[in-house]
């Protein structure tokens, strides 16, 4: 059965890999009940790990009955955990031991323990099937906890070994619990809506204490509170609610206490307000703070403005006016029959972390700043990427072929149905760093521009992930049909040479894709000494990799003989090497050869090609033709069309029939990857490269970014990305052709303005969601001066809704070929 779930911020974007397999959860923070020895320690219980015996194995089979064995990793502070990942015990082979199923304890405290259940109320999870495969599963509902738990469950007696990796983010609303009165059910035309808390994790006996749930999940209810998010639970699931008649006094008392004392801005209240069904907003809300030990005496108090037509389900925000508080609170009074709430949220001193990088949002100005209203302010409140998601939980393997398969199929499923999407996005609930761990590479967004390991050059063109909606991995599906068959090597699976006289004998492990590479079987690329490489200038870097111009000496006997004679004899060549640091992890090494691989495939007049590399030894390098004239970006933006001003400024011009002639070689190489079912990912002006004579070359396969590996999120050219990709994380040359499109109007505005360039990354995805409702609200890039009718219909059509309503490439370059650009001379001469 497909259930839909929505997921909203957090639960979208925080999707980060703690630490388990990154390492940046050290050893002393992962214990276990027992160890089988001393090489099977909770430490080696990391995902993805090969040290000691593999994995971590308690010290007795696992019984039916006998549940005591756990995993314990310590995250140092709250974090709300969305996703989990385990894998069996595979030691090269050796290990064979699994956790066909496993449940989750997890505390905020460390003393007391909450088993975590599904929205079902089941306890179990589906594990392993086998020793390697990385198995990971959504949390529906999400966690906050600082201690997590992993218990192997067996139906029969076994031995058992696991290693986990937990996924989220830092829990920043610092909320602990709320206690509130018990939600309590209406009748409604003679059937039952229960508006009581479902997943709360404290203790319910008169009233809701100690414990979080349905408030802090990340999912807000619908307009209509009977119809739920949650596909096959009650109607009212989404809401808790209340009765005035059970409240003499008029309101709904909520306590929320904090970790620590905190500064805090602003608290958002989603709330139903489905007037016709006696639901409303409420009247005002009175809130008290505590810090230390005392109630402050004077309240705050907030009326939030009448909504006389709107019955949209909507955020209020509520100014909290810096109060500085570890406890809050708040009286909600009704102004109806009923009062329903879906989701609570607290903004608080940001200044304790570093947010330096963070846009500062605007100040609300006064307690009477009123709600947000208006339905794209709900959306941005209620926060991003609502997506229904197949849960009955989707299983991905990370084993890639069936990984992808599988994902193929359930993205199919998922389109077929109804969608209905809407996003938004709240940056600063996002900005967040591990202060407790300063090593930590993963999430900080001081760090996010060298972190998000890119071996290519940031640039301004990507959107932090962090200040983004983002990606559900489930969906991270390259491509309808199966992309260039490429196999990442694991390094369980890497073969030991000896590559005596290279190294002095030294013994490396090289994956599988580098013996490819060495027996120059089917990739027909060399091994270049690197003493020959001459540094001329660096042409940018990422966290993991740098980008150099050299000279090349001896290149062309080194070059395959097919395009050796591009080149003179004896003079040295101008190359690209890109360069992977000696420190890069397994990941980035993994993916760097796979890159490689692919590139070493492609033979296109417009693609850059490979000419050789460096994998014998750290530093890995590839080496890549360098186009005298740089990136089609910086050298459009030199130069001026053809006319008065161009004349009067003395500027370099290019006429629009080599604008053409450039759109025409990226379409010609789109139409040469399309062919091989190759995905570009990243298609835009930035990534083409200009040498002589206006000839055109696409670089920078988006390979190196892999879309899944926590480490290695995505940093997303947000303006040159299709909706779906944007939305559903979902690649296929469909989206490229919807880059296509941003990269010619980017030409034919010689790359003098940013696509969108007066919206906000914020509204450029509103916007991807009003391409995705499709009501005629989506905003499209504008006509460019110099662009004919003929170009802009084809600029349109490549930003089609449906995938499949767009053209191919071969079409593409058929109207560019044809008309459209014939079309200018006639009409502009
Ligand atoms: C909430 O109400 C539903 C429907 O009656 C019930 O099945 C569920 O157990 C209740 N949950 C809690 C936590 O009370
Ligand atoms: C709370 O934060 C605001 C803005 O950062 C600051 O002006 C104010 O002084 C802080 N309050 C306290 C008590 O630290
Ligand atoms: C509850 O709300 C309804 C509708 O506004 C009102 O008629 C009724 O008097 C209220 N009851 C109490 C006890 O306040
Ligand atoms: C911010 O980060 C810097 C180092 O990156 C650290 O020294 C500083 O203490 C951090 N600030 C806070 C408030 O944690």
């Amino acid at each position: 059965m497909v259930v839909f779930v929505v997921v909203l911020l957090p639960a979208g974007v925080c999707r980060y890999p703690l630490g388990m397999s990154g390492g940046q959860i050290q050893d002393e923070d992962i214990s276990a009940s027992s160890q089988w020895s001393e090489s099977t320690a909770a430490r080696y219980g990391r995902l993805d790990f090969e040290e000691g015996d593999g994995a971590w194995c308690p010290e007795i089979t696992v019984e039916p009955d006998h549940l005591n064995e756990f995993l314990q990793i310590d995250l140092r502070s709250l974090h709300f955990i969305t996703l989990v990942g385990t894998q069996g015990r595979h030691a090269g082979g050796i290990g064979n031991e699994f956790a066909q199923m496993y449940k989750i304890k997890y505390s905020r405290d460390g003393s007391r323990w909450i088993s975590w259940r599904n929205r079902q109320g089941k306890q179990v999870i589906e594990g392993n099937r086998n020793a390697y495969d990385i198995v990971l599963k959504d949390l529906e509902p999400p966690i906050v906890a600082r201690f997590v738990r992993f218990m192997p469950v067996t139906d029969h007696s076994m031995n058992v070994c696991m290693r986990v990796e937990l996924y989220g983010c830092e829990w920043l609303d610092g909320l602990v619990s709320y206690n509130a009165p018990i939600g309590e059910h209406m009748t409604l035309a003679g059937s039952s809506v229960y508006l009581n808390d479902s997943v709360y994790d404290g203790a319910l006996v008169h009233s809701m204490t100690e414990g979080l749930g349905q408030l802090t999940d990340g999912v807000c209810g619908l307009d209509d509170f009977t119809v739920s998010r949650v596909y096959s639970v009650w109607p009212g699931y989404d809401y808790v609610g209340w009765n005035n008649e059970s409240f003499p006094n008029g309101y709904v008392e909520i306590m929320f206490e904090f970790d620590r004392t905190r500064n805090f801005t602003s608290m958002k209240v989603h709330c139903n307000n489905m007037v016709s069904k006696h639901v409303k907003v409420f009247r005002q809300v009175v809130c008290y703070f505590r810090s230390d030990l005392d109630w402050e005496v004077s309240p705050l108090s907030f009326s939030p403005v009448e909504h006389l037509t709107n019955s949209n389900a909507h955020f209020v925000t509520v100014n909290l006016a810096h109060h500085m508080a570890s406890a809050i609170k708040c009286q909600f009074y009704f102004s109806e029959a009923w009062m329903l709430f879906s989701e609570i949220t607290f903004q608080s001193d940001t200044a304790m972390y570093n947010t330096t990088l963070a846009p500062s949002k605007p100040k609300l100005p006064s307690n009477t700043q009123p709600v947000d209203d208006s339905n794209t302010r709900i959306l941005i409140g209620c926060l991003v990427a609502i997506i229904f998601i197949l849960v009955a939980i989707i299983v991905i393997i990370l084993w890639r072929q069936v990984w992808q398969k599988m994902l193929e199929k359930a993205t199919r499923r998922m389109l077929d149905d109804e969608l209905t999407a809407s996003l938004s996005i709240q940056s600063e609930t996002f900005t967040y760093s591990h202060n407790n761990n300063p090593q930590s590479s993963s999430v900080s967004e001081q760090e996010s521009s060298s972190t998000y390991e890119r071996i290519f050059p940031l640039g301004p063109d990507y959107q932090e992930p962090s200040r983004l909606i983002s990606k559900l991995p489930e969906f991270t599906q390259t491509s309808e049909e199966p992309v260039v068959q490429d196999s990442v090597p694991h390094y369980a699976e890497a073969d030991i040479v000896n590559l005596q006289g290279v190294t002095g004998g030294n013994t490396y492990a090289i994956p599988a894709v580098t013996m490819d590479l060495l027996s120059g079987k089917d990739v027909a690329v060399e091994e270049f000494p690197r003493k020959l490489l001459t540094f001329k200038e660096k042409l940018g870097e990422g966290q993991f990799g740098e980008v150099h111009l050299c000279e090349a000496e001896g290149m062309q006997e080194f070059m395959n003989k097919e395009f050796k004679f591009d080149y003179p004899e004896e003079e040295p060549v101008l190359v690209a090497v890109k360069m992977l640091r000696s420190d890069a992890n397994k990941n980035a090494r993994n993916d760097f050869l796979k890159e490689i691989k692919i590139m070493s495939r492609l033979k296109d007049p417009n693609i850059v090609r490979l000419l050789a590399v460096c994998i014998y030894s750290d530093p890995l390098c590839m080496i890549t033709e360098y186009m005298e004239n740089g990136d089609l970006n910086q050298f459009l933006s030199k130069h001026e069309p053809e006319g008065q001003l161009a004349l009067l400024s003395n500027a370099p011009t290019v006429s629009f029939e080599n604008l053409c002639y450039m759109a025409t070689q990226i379409a010609s190489g789109m139409k040469y990857l399309s062919s091989l079912n190759f995905v570009h990912r990243d298609l835009a002006t930035r990534n083409c490269l200009v040498g002589k004579n206006y000839t055109i070359k696409i670089a920078d396969f988006g390979m190196s970014r892999n879309l899944y590996s926590g480490d290695y999120y995505p940093v997303l050219p947000i303006r040159w990305m299709s909706w779906e990709s944007i939305l559903l994380g979902k690649f296929t040359t469909a989206s490229d052709v919807w880059a296509f499109g941003v990269t010619l109007w980017e030409i034919l505005n010689f790359c003098k303005e940013q696509p969108y360039s007066q919206l906000t990354d914020e509204q450029v995805i509103e916007n991807t969601g009003e391409f995705f409702r499709d009501q005629k609200r989506q905003i499209y890039l504008p006509q460019p001066v110099l662009c004919p009718d003929t170009l802009y219909r084809v600029m349109l059509t490549c930003w089609r809704r449906n995938t499949k309503d767009r053209p191919s490439f071969q079409e593409i370059h058929r109207a560019l070929l044809d008309k459209s650009c014939l079309t200018e001379e006639d009409n502009s001469v």
